[in-house]
Protein backbone atom coordinates (compact mmCIF):
# COMPACT_ATOMS: atom_id res chain seq x y z
CA UNK A 1 0.00 0.00 0.00
CA UNK A 2 1.42 3.36 -1.07
CA UNK A 3 1.24 5.73 2.20
CA UNK A 4 1.18 9.54 0.90
CA UNK A 5 1.03 12.78 2.90
CA UNK A 6 0.85 15.03 0.32
CA UNK A 7 -2.13 15.50 -1.94
CA UNK A 8 -0.71 16.56 -5.10
CA UNK A 9 1.53 12.86 -4.97
CA UNK A 10 -1.90 11.21 -4.64
CA UNK A 11 -3.57 13.50 -7.39
CA UNK A 12 -0.10 11.82 -9.74
CA UNK A 13 -0.59 8.29 -8.23
CA UNK A 14 -5.18 8.43 -9.45
CA UNK A 15 -3.91 10.07 -12.90
CA UNK A 16 -1.98 7.11 -13.53
CA UNK A 17 -4.21 4.79 -12.12
CA UNK A 18 -7.26 5.89 -15.12
CA UNK A 19 -4.09 6.31 -17.95
CA UNK A 20 -3.89 2.10 -17.53
CA UNK A 21 -7.74 2.46 -18.15
CA UNK A 22 -8.23 0.90 -13.85
CA UNK A 23 -11.19 2.24 -12.36
CA UNK A 24 -10.97 4.05 -9.33
CA UNK A 25 -13.19 3.60 -5.59
CA UNK A 26 -12.69 5.84 -3.12
CA UNK A 27 -13.24 6.35 1.19
CA UNK A 28 -12.79 9.63 2.72
CA UNK A 29 -12.64 9.80 6.21
CA UNK A 30 -11.05 11.51 9.27
CA UNK A 31 -9.30 8.39 10.93
CA UNK A 32 -10.13 6.27 13.79
CA UNK A 33 -11.78 3.97 10.95
CA UNK A 34 -14.01 0.69 12.37
CA UNK A 35 -16.47 -1.59 10.57
CA UNK A 36 -18.15 1.49 9.52
CA UNK A 37 -15.73 2.42 7.36
CA UNK A 38 -14.41 -1.11 6.40
CA UNK A 39 -17.73 -1.75 4.87
CA UNK A 40 -17.07 1.13 2.23
CA UNK A 41 -13.35 -0.11 1.83
CA UNK A 42 -14.67 -3.75 1.11
CA UNK A 43 -17.42 -2.74 -0.99
CA UNK A 44 -14.51 -0.20 -2.99
CA UNK A 45 -12.81 -2.97 -3.09
CA UNK A 46 -15.01 -5.07 -4.62
CA UNK A 47 -16.04 -3.06 -7.67
CA UNK A 48 -13.14 -0.71 -8.58
CA UNK A 49 -9.28 -1.86 -9.90
CA UNK A 50 -7.76 0.43 -7.14
CA UNK A 51 -8.76 1.51 -3.93
CA UNK A 52 -7.65 4.62 -2.19
CA UNK A 53 -8.53 6.56 1.13
CA UNK A 54 -8.00 9.36 2.65
CA UNK A 55 -7.35 10.41 6.43
CA UNK A 56 -7.62 14.30 7.42
CA UNK A 57 -8.57 15.63 10.42
CA UNK A 58 -10.42 18.84 9.07
CA UNK A 59 -10.49 21.71 10.98
CA UNK A 60 -12.89 23.94 8.99
CA UNK A 61 -15.97 21.44 9.88
CA UNK A 62 -15.70 21.35 13.25
CA UNK A 63 -17.48 24.53 15.30
CA UNK A 64 -16.07 24.09 18.55
CA UNK A 65 -12.50 24.19 19.57
CA UNK A 66 -12.42 20.98 22.09
CA UNK A 67 -14.45 18.76 20.20
CA UNK A 68 -11.67 19.47 17.13
CA UNK A 69 -8.75 18.35 20.30
CA UNK A 70 -11.22 15.55 21.54
CA UNK A 71 -11.60 13.55 18.09
CA UNK A 72 -9.76 10.67 18.26
CA UNK A 73 -6.72 10.01 16.51
CA UNK A 74 -4.83 6.71 15.48
CA UNK A 75 -2.88 7.28 12.10
CA UNK A 76 -0.48 3.67 12.56
CA UNK A 77 -3.49 1.74 13.85
CA UNK A 78 -5.75 3.06 10.79
CA UNK A 79 -2.43 2.37 8.13
CA UNK A 80 -2.59 -0.93 9.40
CA UNK A 81 -6.40 -1.85 9.10
CA UNK A 82 -6.01 -0.32 5.76
CA UNK A 83 -3.12 -2.39 4.63
CA UNK A 84 -4.72 -5.83 5.92
CA UNK A 85 -7.56 -4.87 4.05
CA UNK A 86 -6.14 -4.37 0.75
CA UNK A 87 -6.37 -0.49 0.11
CA UNK A 88 -4.27 0.38 -2.74
CA UNK A 89 -2.61 4.09 -1.48
CA UNK A 90 -3.76 6.11 1.18
CA UNK A 91 -3.43 9.91 1.83
CA UNK A 92 -3.18 12.73 3.93
CA UNK A 93 -2.39 16.27 4.19
CA UNK A 94 -2.33 19.33 6.01
CA UNK A 95 -4.35 22.48 5.53
CA UNK A 96 -1.14 24.31 3.97
CA UNK A 97 -1.10 21.11 1.38
CA UNK A 98 -4.87 21.12 0.77
CA UNK A 99 -5.08 24.57 0.28
CA UNK A 100 -1.87 26.09 -1.14
CA UNK A 101 -3.67 29.08 -2.66
CA UNK A 102 -4.33 30.17 0.93
CA UNK A 103 -1.81 32.07 3.32
CA UNK A 104 -4.33 31.34 6.07
CA UNK A 105 -7.63 29.82 7.03
CA UNK A 106 -10.12 32.90 6.58
CA UNK A 107 -8.67 33.15 2.57
CA UNK A 108 -9.49 29.64 2.36
CA UNK A 109 -12.86 29.75 -0.18
CA UNK A 110 -15.91 28.11 1.25
CA UNK A 111 -17.37 25.66 -1.12
CA UNK A 112 -21.31 25.68 -1.23
CA UNK A 113 -22.85 22.79 0.12
CA UNK A 114 -26.20 22.97 -1.56
CA UNK A 115 -29.59 23.48 -0.58
CA UNK A 116 -29.71 20.26 1.52
CA UNK A 117 -27.35 21.57 3.50
CA UNK A 118 -29.79 23.49 5.57
CA UNK A 119 -32.34 22.29 8.90
CA UNK A 120 -30.99 19.08 10.93
CA UNK A 121 -27.25 19.07 11.37
CA UNK A 122 -26.84 22.08 9.32
CA UNK A 123 -28.80 24.33 11.94
CA UNK A 124 -26.94 22.63 15.10
CA UNK A 125 -23.37 23.18 14.03
CA UNK A 126 -23.45 26.00 11.01
CA UNK A 127 -20.45 26.08 9.31
CA UNK A 128 -20.19 22.34 9.27
CA UNK A 129 -21.24 21.37 5.89
CA UNK A 130 -19.41 24.42 4.33
CA UNK A 131 -16.56 23.00 6.16
CA UNK A 132 -17.29 19.36 4.69
CA UNK A 133 -18.17 20.68 1.71
CA UNK A 134 -14.74 22.89 1.70
CA UNK A 135 -12.55 19.91 2.21
CA UNK A 136 -14.73 17.04 0.05
CA UNK A 137 -14.23 19.26 -3.14
CA UNK A 138 -10.42 19.55 -2.81
CA UNK A 139 -10.56 15.41 -1.83
CA UNK A 140 -12.59 14.71 -5.34
CA UNK A 141 -9.93 17.03 -7.36
CA UNK A 142 -7.51 15.73 -5.45
CA UNK A 143 -8.78 12.01 -6.40
CA UNK A 144 -10.50 13.07 -9.96
CA UNK A 145 -12.83 10.77 -11.38
CA UNK A 146 -14.14 7.86 -9.35
CA UNK A 147 -16.71 6.05 -7.56
CA UNK A 148 -16.31 7.51 -3.97
CA UNK A 149 -18.37 5.56 -0.89
CA UNK A 150 -19.85 7.24 1.93
CA UNK A 151 -21.94 5.83 4.89
CA UNK A 152 -25.97 6.31 5.40
CA UNK A 153 -25.39 7.09 8.87
CA UNK A 154 -24.61 10.82 7.62
CA UNK A 155 -27.50 10.68 5.51
CA UNK A 156 -27.72 14.67 5.34
CA UNK A 157 -23.91 14.48 4.71
CA UNK A 158 -24.67 12.47 1.46
CA UNK A 159 -26.79 14.57 0.07
CA UNK A 160 -24.51 17.15 0.44
CA UNK A 161 -21.78 15.20 -1.43
CA UNK A 162 -24.15 14.43 -4.38
CA UNK A 163 -24.46 17.98 -4.88
CA UNK A 164 -20.99 18.34 -5.02
CA UNK A 165 -20.46 15.44 -7.56
CA UNK A 166 -22.99 17.21 -9.91
CA UNK A 167 -21.56 20.70 -9.57
CA UNK A 168 -18.40 19.08 -10.73
CA UNK A 169 -19.56 17.42 -13.15
CA UNK A 170 -19.78 20.99 -14.88
CA UNK A 171 -15.70 21.33 -14.10
CA UNK A 172 -15.53 17.54 -16.26
CA UNK A 173 -14.55 15.45 -12.66
CA UNK A 174 -16.86 12.55 -12.50
CA UNK A 175 -17.60 11.63 -9.46
CA UNK A 176 -20.02 8.42 -9.44
CA UNK A 177 -21.33 8.27 -5.19
CA UNK A 178 -22.16 5.22 -3.43
CA UNK A 179 -24.38 5.06 -0.68
CA UNK A 180 -23.56 2.26 1.81
CA UNK A 181 -25.78 1.08 4.27
CA UNK A 182 -25.11 2.02 8.08
CA UNK A 183 -23.30 -0.81 10.45
CA UNK A 184 -24.46 -1.47 13.43
CA UNK A 185 -23.16 -3.16 16.90
CA UNK A 186 -25.35 -6.24 18.07
CA UNK A 187 -27.43 -3.61 19.91
CA UNK A 188 -28.19 -1.42 17.30
CA UNK A 189 -25.94 1.30 17.56
CA UNK A 190 -24.75 3.00 14.89
CA UNK A 191 -20.90 2.34 14.81
CA UNK A 192 -19.44 6.09 14.58
CA UNK A 193 -15.18 6.71 15.88
CA UNK A 194 -17.46 9.26 18.84
CA UNK A 195 -18.48 6.01 19.93
CA UNK A 196 -14.80 5.41 21.82
CA UNK A 197 -15.69 8.47 23.82
CA UNK A 198 -18.93 7.18 24.92
CA UNK A 199 -18.32 4.96 29.17
CA UNK A 200 -19.77 1.27 28.92
CA UNK A 201 -22.76 2.98 31.13
CA UNK A 202 -23.63 5.70 28.13
CA UNK A 203 -23.38 2.64 25.52
CA UNK A 204 -26.20 1.06 26.84
CA UNK A 205 -28.13 4.88 26.95
CA UNK A 206 -26.68 4.84 23.38
CA UNK A 207 -28.77 2.17 21.99
CA UNK A 208 -31.85 3.90 22.87
CA UNK A 209 -31.36 5.89 19.83
CA UNK A 210 -31.41 3.42 17.36
CA UNK A 211 -34.54 1.45 19.52
CA UNK A 212 -36.80 4.76 19.19
CA UNK A 213 -35.77 4.72 15.38
CA UNK A 214 -36.97 1.40 15.55
CA UNK A 215 -40.27 2.08 16.95
CA UNK A 216 -41.04 4.66 14.64
CA UNK A 217 -40.44 2.17 11.66
CA UNK A 218 -42.76 -0.31 13.44
CA UNK A 219 -45.36 2.90 13.57
CA UNK A 220 -45.13 3.43 9.63
CA UNK A 221 -45.20 -0.44 9.33
CA UNK A 222 -48.80 -0.62 10.92
CA UNK A 223 -49.57 2.48 8.75
CA UNK A 224 -49.01 5.46 10.62
CA UNK A 225 -48.17 8.44 7.79
CA UNK A 226 -48.84 11.27 9.69
CA UNK A 227 -45.60 12.87 9.79
CA UNK A 228 -46.48 14.61 13.46
CA UNK A 229 -47.50 11.34 15.03
CA UNK A 230 -44.28 9.97 13.73
CA UNK A 231 -42.26 12.72 15.36
CA UNK A 232 -44.05 12.40 18.70
CA UNK A 233 -43.24 8.55 18.52
CA UNK A 234 -39.45 9.20 18.29
CA UNK A 235 -39.19 11.92 20.62
CA UNK A 236 -41.47 10.27 23.31
CA UNK A 237 -39.15 7.05 22.76
CA UNK A 238 -35.82 9.57 23.05
CA UNK A 239 -36.94 10.69 26.61
CA UNK A 240 -34.48 9.70 28.97
CA UNK A 241 -32.83 11.93 31.69
CA UNK A 242 -29.26 11.29 30.08
CA UNK A 243 -30.20 12.41 26.54
CA UNK A 244 -30.40 15.29 25.22
CA UNK A 245 -31.78 15.72 21.96
CA UNK A 246 -30.93 17.93 19.32
CA UNK A 247 -33.18 17.37 16.60
CA UNK A 248 -35.40 14.05 16.11
CA UNK A 249 -37.60 14.66 12.79
CA UNK A 250 -39.24 12.70 10.36
CA UNK A 251 -37.89 13.73 6.45
CA UNK A 252 -38.90 12.73 3.06
CA UNK A 253 -35.22 11.16 2.19
CA UNK A 254 -36.41 11.89 -2.15
CA UNK A 255 -37.56 15.47 -1.28
CA UNK A 256 -35.95 17.15 1.40
CA UNK A 257 -37.12 20.36 2.10
CA UNK A 258 -40.93 19.73 1.56
CA UNK A 259 -43.39 19.85 4.52
CA UNK A 260 -46.01 17.31 3.49
CA UNK A 261 -48.09 16.23 6.62
CA UNK A 262 -48.42 12.91 5.04
CA UNK A 263 -45.49 11.49 4.11
CA UNK A 264 -45.35 8.32 1.35
CA UNK A 265 -41.42 8.16 1.98
CA UNK A 266 -39.85 8.25 5.11
CA UNK A 267 -36.65 8.73 7.22
CA UNK A 268 -36.15 9.36 10.56
CA UNK A 269 -33.39 11.16 12.03
CA UNK A 270 -32.18 12.12 15.54
CA UNK A 271 -28.80 13.69 16.56
CA UNK A 272 -28.59 13.70 20.22
CA UNK A 273 -25.72 14.03 23.52
CA UNK A 274 -24.92 11.20 26.08
CA UNK A 275 -22.56 12.32 28.51
CA UNK A 276 -21.14 15.22 26.25
CA UNK A 277 -20.99 12.74 23.28
CA UNK A 278 -22.93 14.01 20.15
CA UNK A 279 -24.57 11.22 18.04
CA UNK A 280 -26.05 11.18 15.26
CA UNK A 281 -28.24 8.17 13.85
CA UNK A 282 -30.84 8.08 11.17
CA UNK A 283 -33.16 4.67 9.98
CA UNK A 284 -35.47 4.41 6.54
CA UNK A 285 -39.12 4.07 7.76
CA UNK A 286 -40.21 2.83 4.14
CA UNK A 287 -37.31 0.15 3.76
CA UNK A 288 -36.84 -3.67 5.01
CA UNK A 289 -34.57 -4.11 7.59
CA UNK A 290 -31.20 -4.29 6.48
CA UNK A 291 -31.53 -2.18 3.65
O1 LIG B 1 -17.74 11.71 7.19
C1 LIG B 1 -16.58 12.08 7.45
O2 LIG B 1 -15.77 11.35 8.04
C2 LIG B 1 -16.14 13.49 7.05
O3 LIG B 1 -17.19 14.39 7.14
C3 LIG B 1 -15.49 13.54 5.66
C4 LIG B 1 -16.48 13.14 4.58
C5 LIG B 1 -14.27 12.61 5.62
C6 LIG B 1 -15.01 14.96 5.36
O4 LIG B 1 -14.06 15.40 6.29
Amino acid sequence: MKVLDNPRAAQQVCQSWREDGLRVGFTATMGALHDGHLSLLKRAISENDRTCASIFVNPLQFDDPEDLDAYPIDMAGDLEILRQHGCDMVFSGTMDTFFPEADNRDMIRRVDPGPCASGLEGAYRPRFFDGVATIVDRLFRTVGDCKAYFGEKDFQQTLVVKHLSNQLKGTGIDIEIAVCPTIRSKYGLALSSRNQQLGAANIDIANRIYQALNSTRLAWRSSVRDQSTLSKILRTALEHPQISVDYAEIRNPDDWNSSKNRMDSAIALVAARIGGVRLIDNLRLDQPEGS
